[in-house]
């Protein structure tokens, strides 16, 4: 009989937490015993795992001990406490917020791009999950840039709310009703309406002029692909979509490959799918990755204002692939090769 383990899901209500959750049993994740845990606001709770009621517990410093592996996604201040605490209890973290990212001593993790890089846990106990926008772009570039070289990308994201959280699902439900029911639309979540509108700010701006998340794209995309030379620069907006992110990318290579190419390319490469058929206005669509743990590409063309470049759209489930299952999958190669 194969091995179980001790599994800890950190912001187990959360729209991340709740899929986490999901894919475990899907994958038929070899969960012996899970603990879900999430905040003071939760007490009381139960949620379901392979049909019975777990209760959800508070998290705080004695929630690990005997957890082998916990996937955390309760928000960055949350990470950056509880995660050292999880990985000193001798817990495995894998941990989809910003927060240990771009630590030296942390490995950055997209299981069909660099999978070797899990190794690298045993630094610090903890395994940092990508940023949704980047995992989803480096799937569909890292099979070109190993053939070709990719020397530059600009990207702009059409992101789901989503990303932003339970609270951020609720806030575009709400104005949507209000809107047609004539009743003003109010906003908490986002610095202005989400429904009928694309705000280009996520996450906070920096001096650079740049938010957050468009920083993430840049310093992300070059630890993930191992290449510090790739030149990235992004734009990245909200707008109203429940589920999944789309991106036009446009990239420079080093050496010349057609569109014919790269879409062979991406036909065999793991986690892709290619969909396009533009004559029969067949493209990816963010309603149709919405619940599925591909990446789906299309629109694959010539960029014809430069000598060598592709434009592409790329879309995927920011929950599942962008989050919650890539985190699984990283606890699969753990759970396989490394404990
Ligand atoms: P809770 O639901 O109890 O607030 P989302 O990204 O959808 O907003 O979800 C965030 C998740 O992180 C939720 O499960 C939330 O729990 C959890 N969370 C937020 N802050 C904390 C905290 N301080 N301790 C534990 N869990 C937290």
């Amino acid at each position: 009989m194969s091995r179980k383990f001790s599994v800890a899901v950190a912001g187990a209500t959360g729209a991340v937490g709740n899929q986490m959750i999901a894919c475990l049993e899907e994958r038929d994740f070899p969960v012996g015993n899970i603990r879900l845990l999430a905040s003071d606001r939760s007490r009381g709770r139960t949620l379901k795992f392979k049909g019975k009621d777990h209760p959800v517990e508070v998290m705080d410093e004695n929630s690990f001990k005997g957890v082998e592996i916990a996937l955390f996604s309760a928000g960055g201040g949350t990470s950056q406490r509880f995660a050292p605490i999880a990985a000193a209890a001798g817990a495995v973290v894998v941990d989809n917020s910003s927060a240990w990212r771009m630590d030296p001593d942390v490995p950055l993790v997209v299981p069909e791009v660099n999978p070797h890089a899990v190794a690298g846990y045993t630094k610090k106990g903890i395994i940092a999950n990508p940023n949704c926008s980047t995992i989803q772009m480096v799937v569909a570039l890292c099979p070109i840039h190993k053939k070709a070289g990719i020397k530059r990308i600009v990207v702009s994201t059409y992101q789901a709310v989503s990303g932003t959280g339970q609270k951020a699902i609720v806030e575009l439900t709400e104005q949507m009703k209000a809107w047609a029911a004539g009743a003003p639309m109010e906003h908490k979540v986002y610095p202005h309406r989400i429904a009928f509108n694309c705000l280009p700010h996520i996450d906070v701006f920096g001096a650079n002029g740049y938010t957050k998340e468009e920083m993430k794209m840049v310093n992300e995309t070059r630890k993930i692909l191992e290449d510090h030379d790739i030149a990235v620069t992004a734009t990245t907006v909200r707008v109203p979509v429940f589920y999944s992110h789309s991106e036009a990318v446009n990239i420079e290579t080093r050496e010349k490959i057609t569109p014919a190419e790269v879409k062979k390319l991406l036909a065999s490469a793991p986690g892709v799918k290619v969909v396009d058929d533009p004559q029969n206005a067949v493209y990816p669509l963010a309603i149709d990755a919405a619940g599925q743990d591909l990446t789906y590409v299309g629109r694959i063309r010539e960029d014809e204002s430069i000598d060598n470049g592709i434009n592409m759209w790329v879309v995927a489930d920011n929950i599942r692939k962008g989050a919650a299952t890539n985190a699984v999958q990283i606890a699969e190669i753990l759970a396989e090769k490394y404990l």
